[in-house]
């Protein structure tokens, strides 16, 4: 018997911890760890001496395509999720906005088909509960989605312009059929009244740069809604996840309905644990670029968001990829609340944790993989086929080169577009190897595969496998 591909000598992020050992793959799985002298003769070998090796990272939170704020990525799903390969990402957790009067399901095929044709990585969808005028067609169509294999859905509390913003009555209503029926909301917490209305006050007041973005939406407009939730989750004993969670008070709101039982889980993003509201400063050339929500926080916020990662209490990385060029960001900039929000991530999700987080900060390896791979699996519901590597799952594997240098300015990254809001910066540690079932679909950042090769992960919410998160 000849099986397909080993990978020998690298220090493998396993469930009970990082060890020395190879690991054998054939066909899409993983078919044992050990000693390669015990495996059967292998088609190929990599060797992975000095390497970390660890399950392909799962992204939470990407907007491959998406129209929003007048404006629309350049980049498509095949550039998007090859950038996203070569960082270290091989299966990616979309979101499907609602078309006028299209129901839950159709967004979620709509955006589904867009990623059969052309995703390179494994991906599936939440659906984004726009459309909210039909209350009871919504939340008849929640469980059709749910039924299909997609058991979580988005919605925001805020963007009213838009027409993004569900309510307190919406939201609790979304959490309660989502929880009931198996699936789960997760929610974009930013108060809209104190929000919004603070946006127009001071734009009003002449103070339209970008440096108020975080003075009309300061943490406690996101933690009041975040709390929100928690209250709402608890009386409901409903699962909720709050999504790029920023606050150096947020994971521990969270936390404190996580310990008593609930099935509550908290996410950030790279660049709220690395950039700081200074960058908004000076407007142009640089503040624009900045503009996302909820908005970049002070050090201190960086720093508690890393000791939640170290303690458990923040139990994912989600990029929030959006990929605007610098022109989308320069054409609506009027005042910084007509700026399309969202950083191009995807790509940089998986090096920026290992950089920041175990370099820097000294964070386990272990943990490292829980939060850019397994809390996702197990949270999205598709653990044990990804998010661990261990026989019989998806042979998912990225090998990284804790040495390798490597620039994070837009020119030297794989994203569609000229804009990298990590400009200037290095990190050390990246991805040399990405395998995607069985298949090295990226090696020493050229990509190897071709689009239309990711599959769709269909999910199924397991309480007891959430609770070991
Ligand atoms: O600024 C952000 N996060 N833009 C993307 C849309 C969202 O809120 O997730
Ligand atoms: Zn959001
Ligand atoms: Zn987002």
């Amino acid at each position: 018997m000849t099986i397909d591909l080993v990978i020998e000598n690298g220090t493998v992020v396993t469930a009970s911890g990082a060890l020395k050992t190879d690991i054998a793959i054939d066909g899409e799985k993983i078919l044992a760890l050990g000693t390669r002298s015990a495996f059967p003769k292998a088609e190929r070998v990599i060797d992975a001496k000095g390497k970390i090796v660890i399950p392909g990272g799962i992204d939470t939170h990407s907007h491959f395509e998406v129209f929003f704020m007048g404006a629309r990525p350049q980049e498509n799903w095949d550039t998007g999720t090859i950038a996203s390969a070569i960082g270290g990402t091989t299966t990616t957790i979309d979101f499907a906005p609602q078309d006028k009067g299209e129901s839950l399901l159709d967004a979620a095929k709509r955006q589904l088909a867009r990623a059969k044709e052309l995703s390179v990585i494994d991906y599936t969808t939440k659906p984004i509960l726009n459309e909210l005028t039909d209350l009871d067609k919504i939340l008849n169509g929640m469980k059709e989605v749910i039924d299909y294999g997609i058991p979580t859905f988005k919605a925001f509390s805020i963007y009213r312009k838009q027409g993004w913003y569900a309510d307190d009555w919406q939201l609790y209503k979304f959490i309660k059929q989502a929880s009931e029926n198996g699936g789960m909301m997760t929610i974009h917490a930013e108060n809209c009244l104190i929000g919004e209305e603070s946006q127009k006050e001071l734009v009003k007041q002449g103070k339209t740069d970008p440096k108020y973005h975080g003075v009309a939406k300061p943490n406690f407009v996101e933690n009041l809604t975040n709390q929100a939730c928690m209250i709402i989750a608890e009386a409901l004993r409903a699962r909720t996840y709050i999504v790029h969670t920023t606050t150096k008070e947020g994971p521990g709101i969270i936390a404190e309905y996580r310990n008593k039982g609930l099935p509550v889980f908290c996410e950030t993003c790279p660049h709220y644990l690395w950039l700081t509201e200074d960058l908004f400063e000076p407007k142009l050339p640089r503040g624009i670029m900045y503009m996302c929500s909820p908005p970049l926080r002070k050090r201190e916020d960086v720093d508690a968001l890393w000791e939640g990662i170290r303690d458990g209490t923040v139990h994912t990385i989600g990029s929030d990829h959006v990929c605007y060029t610098k022109k989308q960001k320069e054409e609506h900039c009027d005042t910084f609340a007509d700026i399309p929000n969202g950083f191009p991530a995807c790509e940089v999700r998986v090096p920026v944790a290992f950089q920041e987080g175990v370099l820097k900060r000294k964070i386990s390896l272990q943990r490292f993989a829980e939060v850019v791979s397994t809390n996702a699996a197990k949270i999205f519901g598709f653990y044990p086929k990804k998010g661990i590597i261990a026989p019989g799952s998806d042979a998912d594997i990225v090998i990284i080169d804790p040495d390798k240098k490597h620039s994070l300015n837009a020119a030297d990254l794989h994203m569609g577009t000229d804009l990298s809001v990590f400009e200037g910066m290095e990190v050390t540690g990246w991805p040399v190897v990405t395998v995607l079932r069985g298949k090295v679909i990226v090696e020493n950042e050229k990509f190897l595969g071709k689009p239309g090769q990711g599959e769709f992960v269909k999910g199924k919410l397991d309480d007891s496998i959430m609770a070991t998160v």
